[in-house]
C-alpha cells in the first residue's frame, strides 16, 4: 500500500513511517520543516519538503491512505499566538480534506490528543468523557476531531482519529528533537546530560501518590503500532475515536526516580508552584483501542521507556 505521512520529520510522523516501510509499505513524507528535522525522515521514505495546505499537489489517487501528523503542538505557544494554531492544524487540515477528495483518497488516520478532555471529570479518561480543551491547542485538535466526524458522514471518509497521552521513548535513532522541549522525560534527561542545572517540579501537594502530577506515558513504538492496525481498522462513513495510552500512570517524582536509575546520575530537583491549568492525573482508559484495534501495547515498563529515550539522547549528543 502507498501512505501519504504530514509531519513525518517530526518524532512521531518519523516513527510511524519507519514502521509503515517496515511491514512493506510506500510512504511519501510530506513535511514543511518548521518544527521537524530532515534526519527525521526514515531512510527508504520519499520526502517531499512542503506544506499541508498544499497537498494536492502531491496526493494523487495512487494513495491509499494518509496518516496526519503536522500540527504545530505547543500547548504554551498557542495561548500566545492562537491564530497560528486555527491556521494551520485546522486551515490545514480542511486543505488535506479536499485534495484527499478530489484525489479520491479515502482512508485518514489523525493524531489527536489528550489535550482535548482539559481537567477530567472521571479517571481513567474514556472518549465518551466530556470535552473541554483549556488551551488552544486542545481547542484546534478537537475541532478536526469534529471536522473529521462531518466528512465521513457527508462523503463516506474513513477516518480515525487518535488521541495520544504522553508519548515517549525512542525508535533507536528516532526520537524527540522538539525545541523548545515541554515533555518531562527528555527534560530529565537534559538534566542528566548537564545541559540543565535541575528539573523543575511543578506542584507536590496534588491529591496524588506523592504530591505530583501522574500522567500516562506511552512508549512511541506501541503508538506506532496503533496507527499500522487503525489503517486496517478504519470503515467507510464512520469516524472512530481511540485513546492511546497505557492505563497507568507514573508520577513526576517516579518519573525522576527511574531517569536516576537508568541514567546514574543524580538528576538536582527544584520545587516550584503548580502551573496553572495542570490537572493532577490524567491517564486513559484505552479499552476501545483495545477492542476495536486489537492494540496491544507491549512496552509499558517506564524503565524501558526511559532507556529507549536517554539512548537516543546520547546518541544525538555524541553524534553517533
Ligand atoms: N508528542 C506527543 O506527546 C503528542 C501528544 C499528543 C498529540 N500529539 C500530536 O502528534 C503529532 C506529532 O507530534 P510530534 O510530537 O511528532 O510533533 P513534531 O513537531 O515533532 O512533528 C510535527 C511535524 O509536522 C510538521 N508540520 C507542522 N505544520 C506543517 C504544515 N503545515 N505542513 C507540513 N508539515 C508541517 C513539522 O515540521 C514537524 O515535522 C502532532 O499533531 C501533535 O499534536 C503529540
Amino acid at each position: 500500500m502507498r501512505y501519504l505521512v504530514t509531519g513525518g520529520a517530526g518524532y512521531v510522523g518519523g516513527v510511524v513511517a519507519a514502521h509503515l516501510l517496515a511491514a512493506g509499505h510506500r510512504v511519501t513524507v510530506l513535511d514543511d520543516l518548521s518544527t521537524g528535522f530532515r534526519a527525521g525522515v526514515p531512510d527508504g521514505a520519499e520526502f517531499v519538503e512542503g506544506r499541508v495546505q498544499d497537498a494536492a499537489k502531491w496526493l494523487d489517487g495512487s494513495f491509499d491512505g494518509v496518516l496526519h501528523f503536522a500540527a504545530c503542538s505547543q500547548v504554551g505557544e498557542s495561548v500566545v499566538d492562537p491564530e497560528k494554531y486555527w491556521r494551520n492544524n485546522v486551515g490545514g487540515t480542511i486543505e488535506l480534506l479536499s485534495a484527499m477528495r478530489a484525489a479520491g483518497v479515502r482512508t485518514l488516520v489523525f493524531s489527536s490528543t489528550a489535550a482535548v478532555y482539559g481537567e477530567p471529570t472521571t479517571t481513567p479518561i474514556t472518549e465518551d468523557a466530556p470535552t473541554a480543551p483549556t488551551n488552544p491547542y486542545g481547542a484546534t485538535k478537537l475541532a478536526v476531531d469534529q471536522m473529521l466526524a462531518g466528512e465521513c458522514a457527508a462523503h463516506g471518509l474513513a477516518a480515525v482519529s487518535l488521541r495520544y497521552f504522553n508519548v515517549a521513548g525512542a525508535h533507536g535513532a528516532q526520537g524527540e528533537r522538539h525545541d523548545p522541549e515541554s515533555h518531562l522525560i527528555p527534560i530529565v534527561l537534559q538534566v542528566a546530560q548537564g545541559r540543565r542545572e535541575a528539573i523543575s517540579v511543578y506542584g507536590t501537594d496534588y491529591p496524588t501518590v506523592d504530591g505530583t502530577c501522574v500522567r500516562d506515558y506511552i512508549h512511541v513504538d506501541d503508538l506506532a503500532e496503533a496507527h499500522l492496525l487503525a489503517l486496517g481498522a478504519a470503515i467507510p462513513g464512520e469516524h472512530l475515536v481511540c485513546n492511546l495510552g497505557n492505563g497507568n500512570g507514573f508520577s513526576v517524582r517516579e518519573v525522576v526516580e527511574a531517569a536516576r536509575a537508568v541514567t546514574g546520575h543524580p538528576i538536582p530537583e527544584a520545587e516550584a508552584g503548580r502551573r496553572a491549568g495542570d490537572p493532577a492525573v490524567l491517564v486513559a482508559s484505552a479499552d476501545r483501542a483495545r477492542e476495536r484495534l486489537g492494540w496491544r501495547p507491549s512496552r509499558s515498563d517506564l524503565a524501558g521507556i526511559i532507556a529507549d529515550a536517554w539512548a537516543f539522547a546520547q546518541r544525538e549528543e555524541t553524534g553517533a
